[in-house]
């Protein structure tokens, strides 16, 4: 009796499993279907059949050169990628209508929200509407407050007296290269996480040694980009459901990124968190969800780490390509900090005051993020049918890109000499004078500005005078021309090999 039982629960429990099966194999086929249809991949226009055939490779190195090739091309700066269902502007007007204008209609939307979900939780990089208001609200509270602009700038100038510096110097002189790529996310990563958690993952100490913990932030947030890559959507969520593949590498890449954030927030709650300046701590004095607290940090590791370290390695290699600029920068500082005598001193990093002073400097790091922007790309996803001030029909739904990228390549935006690399642009009367955000849109614009732009701009520059005020640098191969790997943030394929040796006064 016993045995008839189990042999009728056992039945009844694979034939439960095959219709599970069925009916999730066809849901998915069924939706694979409907997402197929809204894109129309029959479409023969040139650009979706350039796209389908990856015929544009032929001429282009990266795919944002050729989106810039064709919106320096469209009358109206926008195109339609109809194979992707996505429209895409490099118009100033459009940007400052989605960013501003009709900002609740061009949300972050779930799509974006489901690939980078199980990374970023809530945080308020992957949130709209209320969630986003309240993360905002205190996110600006405290990163507007004079205490942790003090305190960021001791970070920064911290990890470079103390592990920047240090590291340039074992190397000067000695004929090995160092991947300037790899040592600026290295230092962008431990100054992220001091600034996040109060954690020093010690990345750039002088062995360079692997860290666990960047090692599976990197590969979660890799793999969580690539899902953007999958012909549909619903191919990502069955890996996911099935635990295979790149998705079961990226579960565990997360569940380690979690165990670390929980142990840190477990430990602070312990030993207490009022007298902490980091982010965490502050958040701490008002979140008692533990989960959510993770979430917001984590978002904070994921803006500010690699969008700095590729600002950082473009710089350096636009530099490389305008020794000009280099001298220019050098004679600034000399009149600022100081001059020769000081050359051969080990910290080259300014005061606070004396970065203000520094117009020409501030101007050829706009100039670079101008031509090399970390975030190439930005997307929305319309919630209502609408036109942009352009006259392009956008139906509910759509997915709607500005083009950061291509933005800092368009004459009608720069004038005729857009891509050249000229500091001076950004000068007036000596004084360095800001562009319009939605023309230069580069930390975003309206109301999702980037939080961490002052911080960004702050070690970017001391990176740069601390390395250009105490080393020559060479980049290997100066013709090399940046080819980008697939992802959230801009990367060069191969880094960027430098020389370097303690200048001479
Ligand atoms: C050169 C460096 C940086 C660039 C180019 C940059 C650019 C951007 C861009 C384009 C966005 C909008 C992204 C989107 O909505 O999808 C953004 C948002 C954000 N950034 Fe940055 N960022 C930089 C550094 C940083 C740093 C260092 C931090 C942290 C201290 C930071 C914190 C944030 C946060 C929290 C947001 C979300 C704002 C919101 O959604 O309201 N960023 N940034």
């Amino acid at each position: 009796m016993d045995f008839e039982a189990s042999s009728w629960a056992e039945s009844m429990s694979t034939m439960f499993s095959f219709l599970f099966f069925g009916f999730t194999i066809l849901f998915s086929l069924f939706s694979l279907l409907l997402y197929v249809l809204r894109l129309k991949p029959w479409c023969n226009c040139d650009v979706c059949k350039a796209y389908l055939s990856s015929s544009w490779t032929k001429d282009f190195s990266n795919l944002c050169d050729w989106y810039t090739h064709l919106l320096r091309k469209s009358p109206t700066a926008t195109i339609h990628v109809h194979v992707l269902g996505n429209i895409i502007t490099a118009n100033p007007e459009n940007v400052e209508y989605m960013l501003k204008t009709r900002f609740d209609n061009y949300p972050k939307g779930k799509p974006f929200a489901a690939i980078l979900g199980d990374l970023l939780g809530k945080g308020i990089f992957n949130v709209d509407g209320d969630s986003w208001k309240f993360q905002r609200k205190m996110a600006s509270l405290e990163l507007g407050s004079v205490s942790i602009r003090h305190y960021a700038f001791d970070l920064v100038t911290t990890e470079i007296r103390s592990r920047l510096t240090p590291l340039l110097s074992s190397v000067a002189g000695k004929g090995e290269t160092l991947d300037f790529q790899d040592v600026f996310r290295r230092f962008s990563f431990d100054t992220i996480c001091r600034f996040s958690f109060g954690l020093d993952p010690g990345c750039l100490q002088l062995s360079l040694p692997i860290s666990k913990f960047a090692m599976a932030f990197d590969t979660a947030s890799h793999l969580s980009a690539k899902r953007a890559l999958t012909a549909s959507p619903i191919v990502w969520k069955i890996k996911r459901f099935l635990n295979v593949g790149s998705e079961k590498e990226l579960r565990e890449a997360i569940k380690m990124v979690n165990e670390l954030a929980e142990g840190v927030i477990n430990q602070r709650r312990k030993e207490g968190f009022a007298d902490g300046n980091d982010l965490l701590s502050r958040f701490m004095a008002s979140i008692d969800d533990d989960r959510y607290l993770r979430d917001i940090v984590i978002s904070f590791l994921l803006a500010g780490r690699d969008t700095v370290a590729s600002g950082l390695t473009s710089f350096f290699w636009l530099l490389s390509q305008n020794p000009e600029v280099e001298s220019m920068i050098r004679e600034e500082s000399d009149r600022v900090m100081g001059g020769p005598s000081h050359h051969h001193q080990q910290d080259q990093l300014p005061r606070f005051e004396q970065m203000r002073e520094m117009h020409y400097l501030n101007a050829a790091v706009h100039e670079s993020l101008r031509l090399f922007p970390p975030v190439q790309f930005d997307s929305k996803f319309a919630q209502e049918d609408d036109i942009l001030p352009d006259g392009t029909f956008v139906k509910k739904g759509t997915r709607v890109t500005y083009h950061q990228y291509a933005m800092g390549r368009m004459e009608q935006i720069w004038g005729p000499d857009a891509l050249e690399f000229k500091p001076e642009r950004w000068i007036k009367n000596g004084v360095f004078v800001p562009e319009n955000s939605f023309k230069y849109p580069v930390f975003h614009g309206g109301f999702r500005v980037c939080l961490g732009k002052e911080m960004a701009l702050v070690e970017i520059k001391c990176v740069v005078l601390a390395i250009i005020r105490a080393f020559d640098t060479r980049v290997v191969d100066p013709n090399q021309v940046p080819k980008f790997s697939p992802g959230l943030t801009a990367t060069v394929r191969g880094g960027l090999p430098v020389m370097v040796r303690e200048r001479s006064a």
